[in-house]
This record gives C-alpha cells, sequence and structure tokens, in this order.
C-alpha cells in the first residue's frame, strides 16, 4: 500500500499531469484538498472509489483515513492543488507516514504562480530586469512569517514577486513594495487561473486597490516587478544570431565546431 501525492494543478482539469491521472485512476481511495481541486479530475477516480474531501478533516481526521486504508491495503490518491511543493500542507502528512512506515510517493503539478503568468502570457524573469521569481505569502491567521521573510526584504532584491494567499492584504503589499519597486511598477492579480470564471486585473502599485473589485477575496495571486509589463528589455543572448553555442557554433574555431548530440 503507498500513499501518491499528486499535485492536481490551478484549476483547469486537462492541467493535470498523465502521471497524476493515472495514479488517480488506479487508486481505490482519493482524499483530496476541498475547493480548489476540480470535480473533473475526482472523475479519474476508479468506479466505486472512496473519496473524501479533507477540507473539514483535521491532520489526526486525515491520518485515520490513510490508516485504515493502510489497514485495507488499498493505495491512496491524495490530491493538493497546484504543486506539493509550497503550502500544500505535504510536509507534516509526509513526517507522519515516515513515522508510520507507510510508503509514499509524490508527483508534481502545475503551481499557480505558472498559470497566472501562463494566463497572462508573460516570462517573469526578463534580461536586465528580473532573473529571480520569489514565491511568497504574507502572513495569516494560521500561518506567521519567519522574521526576515519580509515583503520589504524580497522587494529590495527587486525580482519579480509571485504572492500568495495575500489578496485580503492587498494595502499591505501597496505599502510595502511600493518603497522597493515604486507607485509605477506593474502589478497583475489574476484571479482563478486557468478556471472558467478567471480574471485578470493589471494595474501598478499605486492604482491596483482601486482596480480590485470586492469579490476577488481569496484564490488569487499577486505578481509584482518590472518584467510584467516591460516592453523595452534587452534580448537573451542565448538566440542571438552571433551567440557561439553547443548547438550553433559560430566559426570552425568555435570550441563546439563539430559537436552533435550523440556527443553528449
Ligand atoms: C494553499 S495555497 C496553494 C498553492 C498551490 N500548492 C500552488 O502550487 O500554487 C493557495 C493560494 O495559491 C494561490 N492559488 C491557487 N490556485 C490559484 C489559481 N488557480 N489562481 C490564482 N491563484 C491561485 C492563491 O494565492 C491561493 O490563496
Amino acid at each position: 500500500m503507498t500513499v501518491h501525492f499528486i499535485g492536481a494543478g490551478p484549476g483547469a482539469p486537462d492541467l493535470l499531469t498523465l502521471r497524476g491521472r493515472d495514479l488517480i485512476a488506479a487508486c481505490p481511495v482519493c482524499l483530496y484538498a476541498g475547493s480548489l481541486v476540480p470535480e473533473a479530475v475526482l472523475a479519474h477516480c476508479p468506479p466505486g472509489a472512496r473519496i473524501v474531501n479533507t477540507a473539514p478533516l483535521d491532520l489526526d481526521a486525515i491520518m485515520a483515513e490513510i490508516a485504515r486504508a493502510h489497514q485495507a491495503g488499498e493505495d491512496v490518491a491524495r490530491l493538493h492543488s497546484g504543486d506539493l511543493s509550497v503550502w500544500s500542507a505535504m510536509g507534516e502528512q509526509v513526517r507522519r507516514l515516515e513515522a508510520l512506515g507507510i510508503p509514499f510517493t509524490v508527483t508534481p503539478g502545475v503551481p499557480s504562480f505558472a498559470a497566472a503568468a501562463a494566463a497572462l502570457g508573460a516570462e517573469l524573469t526578463l534580461p536586465g530586469l528580473a532573473q529571480s521569481v520569489v514565491l511568497t505569502r504574507t502572513p495569516g491567521r494560521a500561518s506567521a512569517m519567519p522574521e526576515s521573510e519580509t515583503l520589504a526584504a524580497f522587494g529590495a532584491t527587486g525580482a519579480t514577486l509571485a504572492i500568495h494567499l495575500s489578496i485580503q492584504t492587498i494595502a499591505r503589499v501597496v505599502a510595502d513594495l511600493s518603497p522597493h519597486y515604486g507607485p509605477d511598477c506593474p502589478v497583475a492579480v489574476v484571479y482563478r487561473a486557468s478556471w472558467p470564471d478567471q480574471r485578470i486585473i493589471r494595474a501598478t502599485l499605486a492604482t491596483i486597490e482601486a482596480a480590485l473589485s470586492d469579490d476577488i477575496s481569496r484564490t488569487a495571486l499577486i505578481l509584482v516587478g518590472p518584467a510584467l509589463a516591460a516592453q523595452g528589455f534587452t534580448e537573451s543572448r542565448l538566440y542571438a544570431a552571433d551567440y557561439d553555442r553547443r548547438y550553433r557554433p559560430q566559426s570552425a574555431e568555435s570550441p563546439w565546431a563539430g559537436w552533435t548530440p550523440d556527443d553528449e
């Protein structure tokens, strides 16, 4: 018996990996994390599967479900939204599984920041403007932040910020970031990226609060940084016509001359 943690993606049911789909189809038990995992993903469960929404359960109750499946020798598909590497609560479940000696696997999913960037048609790392993306959040009722992980500290780098779980504190986001990025810095809020009711609000740090309507109160990502509305960035060297590289040697003297992929 194995627990398969599966990233269910940002919402669109076809943004699930093939591996994730096949594992769901093979598991007689499916535990899924509430409202962010679409029904259409659950449709991959085999007929008669035990399907449990874990949103109203505490960790002990979730582990009791897993223990029951373990005793019955039934594999479990454990679905969380987006990818499992960020804000999935997988870590605490894995710790308990390890203590119990229950095997598990992890199948990645499309994270919401990637779905939001796709909705914007944006590359978050543009040459000369931003070469880092910070996945972060502001403190919530259930989660304090480590002291050094402040928006101001991340803002001081000028990187593109992908701020999760924070749409309800947009005023604080604006106040913390304006001194670093300036009031004209582009901001995009993507609400329910990849869902049928997806919405995109583009503004600046100075105008974003006024641009947001009251109904955008959760499941939204705030992206901040100069890369978001940039036109005047330099092109990458990688595809420059004169760039000497393994796949495109520029002369017979190039260290890559004569190299073929079979040489690897
Ligand atoms: C508990 S975290 C889950 C993050 C998830 N594990 C991931 O990989 O993106 C929930 C937060 O992720 C963001 N989020 C999740 N799905 C989203 C979506 N479809 N569109 C925009 N933001 C989303 C929101 O900021 C939301 O408050």
